[in-house]
């Protein structure tokens, strides 16, 4: 499979909505990342619902929602109707993540565990066969265009062999200062889904950018 790229709708034009999603669907992209942020779980709010209304009516990709959110068992059923297809909640943020990820799958959704910098890959031990898909945060969630942290390449790599010793199909996704410089090193440790906003968004061109982030993830 080849390594996709989701650019981050945190990072897109938010009065051109329609105009930004219409530039991802022609693009090499392959899914939407979408960034759901509650000023509790994370120092920011981002949007809710009515964007994730526009992103339905406009994406033609998979849209690949991010919960930066306390208690996300309450909006599962919520971002279902609104067209999510991968689900990701944060390992920090649920006391019981087993039911969490059965009721993501429950209601027809990839089920995903987001891990923040400080918390272990190996607190998924008991649980990766249970994971469609484990996103490592590569910053401290709640913004976009910070710095990448180096450790990730390292983290990378031990879910990877997590994964494989539990014959697994979970994917990896890599969220936070990707960038042309680190996209193919994270693809080689074993990155399958690269989130990118600020090094998309922030470019005169980003179409030509998703094209040449999918070609350096790829080569
Ligand atoms: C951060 C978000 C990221 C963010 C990535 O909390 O989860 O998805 O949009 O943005 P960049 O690529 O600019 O770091
Ligand atoms: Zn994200």
């Amino acid at each position: 499979m080849s390594v996709i790229i989701a650019p981050s709708v945190l990072s897109a034009d938010f009065g051109n909505l329609q105009r930004d999603c219409e530039m991802i669907n022609q693009s090499d992209a392959g899914w939407y990342h979408v960034d759901v942020m509650d000023g509790v779980f994370v120092p920011n709010i981002s949007f809710g619902f009515p964007v994730m209304n526009v992103l339905k009516k406009h994406a033609t990709k998979t849209l690949d929602v991010h919960l930066m959110i306390v208690e996300p068992d309450r909006y599962i059923q919520r971002f279902a109707e609104a067209g999510a297809e991968v689900l990701t909640v944060h390992y920090e943020a649920c006391t019981h993540l087993h039911r969490s990820l059965a009721e993501i799958k429950k209601h027809g959704m990839k089920a995903g565990v987001a891990l923040n910098p400080h918390t272990p890959v190996s607190n998924l031990n008991g649980i990766i066969q249970d994971c469609n898909l484990v996103l490592v945060m590569s910053v401290n969630p709640g913004f976009g265009g910070q710095a990448f942290i180096e450790n990730t390449h390292r983290k990378v790599s031990e879910l990877k062999e997590l994964i494989e010793k539990n014959n697994a199909q979970t994917l990896i996704e890599v969220d936070g200062g990707v960038s042309a410089q680190n996209a193919r090193s994270l693809a080689q440790a074993g990155a399958d889904v690269l989130v990118a906003g600020n090094a998309v968004f922030a470019t005169p061109d980003p179409l030509s950018t998703i094209a040449a982030l999918h070609k350096t993830a790829n080569s």
